[in-house]
């Protein structure tokens, strides 16, 4: 509809162009607007006031001409004109219902891709080997796995990424100290502790001469491919991947084995990659080490930033990884598009890196690069979010807690539900609600994690959207009745109905800018209206005439198949009973 709109006002303008009216060179760009209040319509634009200054008219002059060059059509009933030139367009309610009827029958309810489909490498959680994920890996995990969702569901071809940190110095002495411990026959639970295991190393390597020889010793011949020390680093990836996979599993992450692509994986395109800037003068020698000069960036002084690719002892860094990395997802899987899901810190690093990419053409003009950056969690104390004695929340430990909360929320629900379905609901809310209060606000800036918020069946969560769903779910057990065709007999319905027609734009557009929050917001808003429309339209009362009961339970499930198909989309499961 509102592409529909727009298409109008594009084609009217340009005929203004063709007879002169509007100088042809003009260029502004036609927007029009979801209205916030149905006084103002369904749809609003600004048009006339951006024509008012190349046309050297009055806006509610040219919004007059604008609408008289409108025609007839079935979408629109109604067009006013309103404060300084605003142009306000009333729905038509016939146009609504049979797009909803249409969305019904339709397993994609509606939702048809934008841009023709492409090949998408998504870069995301990518926690680091021998280190337990920590809380703030939620965030790269949870948003990543939801975009994921909507550009698969749109058609695309996408490459899920895991580009784990697995590869690094510190593998000599955790091969060392692995090693220690099998001659000492430790137990694999020992070894499970990853935070404790890496701290046994560090000390072993920072106090003991002959552990850190080994260490040293272990890297280059890691390096080198020495089959010894390859087991022994794949064992601790393994322990490490085995821990994280049963994280994704519980948080319903759609990552599997198959999709770890970690750094190590570019290791041996490194030399040749920088041997390929050297030769061609795209990095030069300093004082031992090879750098690239950037001219868009600029040092302190304004000179183009030297970016090491080399280090003088030989040593790639973590740059020259990306650069690989980013060779590689053009050329082996032919992206169209990266997104690389990483907190905001690691911006200027990976513009720096796709520079490099970009001036060796590896990375042609044609394929986007994002970074999916975002803030941090934060405690309410407005610091990051810690535990109680101030160490990093393991992601564990606080999905467990998630659990617990979930249990107490749910503790005085009476639903006559079996324990096993209760102990599914609890994990359903506990999970649905974590991921929610990451995916809900907007991923770039820091923000305020608080149980309490989220936790509830109150405001913008999770729960209150799984229970928007399992009401409309308890409706259908209340009757025999089955949804009909939907016309529209309340004012709470055509809110409703018209908020079912914009799901495709709030998919297409989170897929575009790679935002879930904003299909967070629209399924919000859709479950308000919805609520709204409960409590004034009864559905399954006797005294409903049957056409209109058939029509608000068709209403009923338009609604619970875009709640289930949009957290779904987001990686949140729904319940039929809660
Ligand atoms: N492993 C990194 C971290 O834990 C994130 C990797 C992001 N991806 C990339 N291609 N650099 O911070």
């Amino acid at each position: 509809m509102k592409e529909y709109i727009q298409n109008l006002l594009t084609g009217i303008v340009s005929s203004l162009k063709n007879e002169n009216i509007l100088s042809a060179d003009t260029q502004i760009r036609i927007m029009v607007e979801n209205t916030k209040d149905k006084a103002h319509g369904d749809f609003a634009s600004n048009i006339a006031m951006m024509l008012a200054r190349p046309m050297k008219k009055n806006p509610r002059e040219i919004a007059e001409l604008l609408i008289s060059r409108i025609p007839a059509n079935d979408k629109i009933s109604r067009v006013e004109i309103a404060g300084p030139g605003f142009i306000n367009f009333f729905a038509n309610k016939a146009f609504i219902e049979n797009q909803v009827n249409d969305m019904l029958k339709d397993p994609l309810l509606g939702v048809r891709p934008l841009r023709t489909p492409e090949t998408v490498v998504i870069d995301y959680s990518s926690p680091n080997v021998a280190k337990e994920m920590a809380v703030h890996h939620i965030r790269s995990t949870v948003i990543g796995d939801a975009v994921v969702r909507i550009l698969e569901f749109l058609g695309n071809r996408v490459i899920r990424a895991n580009h784990i940190g697995d590869w690094g110095t510190q593998f000599g002495m955790l091969i060392a100290c692995l090693e220690k411990k099998e001659e000492e026959h430790a137990s694999s639970l020992e070894l499970s502790d990853l935070e404790a295991f890496y701290r046994e190393a560090k000390k072993y390597y920072d106090e003991d001469p002959q552990f850190a020889e080994k260490a040293r010793k272990y890297v280059v011949k890691l390096q080198s491919g020495d089959e010894y020390c390859r087991e022994m680093w794949q064992k601790l990836v393994k322990i490490t991947m085995d821990q994280n996979q049963e994280i994704y599993r519980r948080l319903n992450i759609s990552l599997t084995e198959k999709d770890v692509m970690g750094e190590s994986l570019y290791n041996p395109m490194l030399k040749p990659l920088v041997d390929d800037l050297i030769s061609r003068n795209l990095a030069k020698e300093d004082q031992g080490a090879i750098v690239v000069y950037l001219d868009n960036f600029k040092d302190k002084d304004g000179n183009p930033r030297g970016v090491i690719v080399r280090k003088s002892d030989g040593g790639f860094l973590y740059t020259t990884t990306d650069i690989a990395c980013t060779k590689y997802r053009v050329e082996h899987f032919g992206a169209n598009r990266i997104i690389v899901f990483a907190d905001s810190r690691q911006h200027e690093h990976l513009l720096m890196a796709w520079d490099i990419a970009k001036m060796a053409g590896y990375l042609p003009e044609n394929v986007l690069t994002e970074h999916g950056s975002f803030g941090m969690m934060l405690g309410k104390d407005g610091k990051p979010f810690k535990t109680r004695s101030g160490g990093t929340v393991k992601l564990k430990e606080f999905l467990d807690e998630a659990e617990n909360r979930a249990a107490t929320l749910m503790s005085d629900r009476n639903n006559n539900l079996s324990p096993e379905e209760k102990s599914k609901v609890i994990h359903t809310v506990a999970m649905g609600a974590v991921k929610y209060a990451d995916l809900s606000k907007n991923r770039t800036t820091d923000y305020i994690f608080d149980w309490d918020n989220m936790l509830t069946f109150d405001g913008n969560t999770a729960p209150y959207l799984q229970y928007a769903y399992s009401r409309v779910q308890s409706i259908f057990r209340k009757t025999d009745a089955i949804p009909g065709k939907i016309s529209i007999s309340a004012p709470e319905e055509e809110d409703l109905l018209l908020k079912f027609t914009k799901f495709n734009e709030v998919v297409n557009s989170a897929a575009e800018k790679a935002m879930p929050h904003l299909l967070c917001t629209y399924l919000y808003e859709l479950a308000g209206l919805f609520m709204k429309f409960y409590e004034s339209c009864p559905i399954t009362k006797q005294e409903v005439p049957d056409n209109i009961k058939t029509s608000r339970l068709a209403i009923s499930e338009c609604t619970a198949k875009i709640l289930k198909t949009g957290l779904g989309l987001l990686g949140i499961e729904t319940l039929e009973r809660m």
